[in-house]
């Protein structure tokens, strides 16, 4: 089953404010776009001295693996609450991630009766991976991901954590050549939305403080700094949020989601 049975379906056009940004595509990314994904990455992070045991400065085949990891893990999760029983989708759809006031930092989902789900497909299937594509030569110049993360904890995954879920906005690199277009202002900006259309309250990313333009970026989009202690990385390390406008939970379906100042843009959501 390929990744079209995703739940959440973008098509973007992309023509953001900046008439730069028109000769662009933003979308899904797709299987064989891996290899130029974990390259933008790598090229990216590869000279960054990001410390004690971060990810970050992984070799390309170790980024290759994750994007592989990642993908089969959103293709499971689409399967799984593709064969769900009716009743159950219904139930998984309906869910929503709450605090849980018996153990004060943990989440659990609840249905809308309170009645306790089982999260993993909710989790799983909240992750996207999406790609800037340049239209003359329809060569992947700029990547984003976003899924849910402990991102708060003091270690890094695998390192069990009692920090809650957040969702999480992580490796938004832009090809070199093709930056200060508006793309990296673009990919985060889809996130918010994609975000907002989970039904998220906010958004969390980590930079280093010292990431003059990715921290310009999110001052620019009123990314806030959190407290944050991490016991890996190199100490500059930042956690950064935004609260995401409230959006009211609808019914069921695919659900057409205005994007306002994007424009000819289409993005459809399946809750
Ligand atoms: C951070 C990054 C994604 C920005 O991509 P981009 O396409 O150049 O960003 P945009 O063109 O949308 O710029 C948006 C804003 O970011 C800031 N910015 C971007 N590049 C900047 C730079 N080199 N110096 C200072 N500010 C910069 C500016 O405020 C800019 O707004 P402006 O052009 O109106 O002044 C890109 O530089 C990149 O890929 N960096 C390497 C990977 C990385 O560090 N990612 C962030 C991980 S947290």
């Amino acid at each position: 089953m390929s990744l079209s049975l995703s739940c959440l379906s973008i098509q973007a056009s992309v023509a953001t404010r900046r008439p730069q940004a028109s000769g662009y595509k933003l979308r899904r990314v797709r299987p064989e776009d891996i290899p130029r994904v974990s390259e933008l990455c790598y090229d990216a992070f590869k000279d960054s001295d990001r410390g004690f045991l971060s990810p970050a400065g992984q070799s390309l085949p170790q980024w290759e693996a994750q994007y592989t990891r990642a993908l089969s893990a959103k293709k499971r999760a689409v399967e799984e609450f593709f064969f769900l029983p009716i009743q159950q989708r219904i139930l998984v759809k309906e869910s929503i991630m709450v605090d849980d006031p018996r153990r004060s930092r943990q989440q659990r989902y609840i249905g809308q009766d309170g009645s306790p789900r089982r999260p993993m497909p909710r989790i799983l299937r909240k992750l996207q991976i999406l790609v800037v594509e340049e239209r003359s030569s329809g060569v992947v110049v700029g990547c984003a991901s976003l899924s849910m993360a402990r991102c708060e904890s003091a270690l890094p995954p695998p390192f069990p954590t009692g920090k809650p879920y957040r969702c999480y906005a992580s490796n938004i690199v832009v090809d070199r050549s093709h930056r200060r277009n508006g793309l990296g202002s673009l990919l985060v900006e889809k996130c918010e939305r994609i975000a907002g259309l989970w039904g998220e309250s906010s958004l969390w990313l980590h930079v280093e403080e010292d990431n003059t333009a990715a921290v310009s970026l999110y001052d620019n989009r009123s990314y806030k700094k959190m407290d944050y202690f991490a016991l890996y990385g190199n100490g500059k390390t930042e956690l950064r949020a935004k609260s995401l406008p409230k959006r009211s939970s609808g019914g069921m379906g695919p659900v057409k989601a205005s994007l306002g100042d994007v424009n000819e843009s289409k993005v459809f959501v399946w809750k």
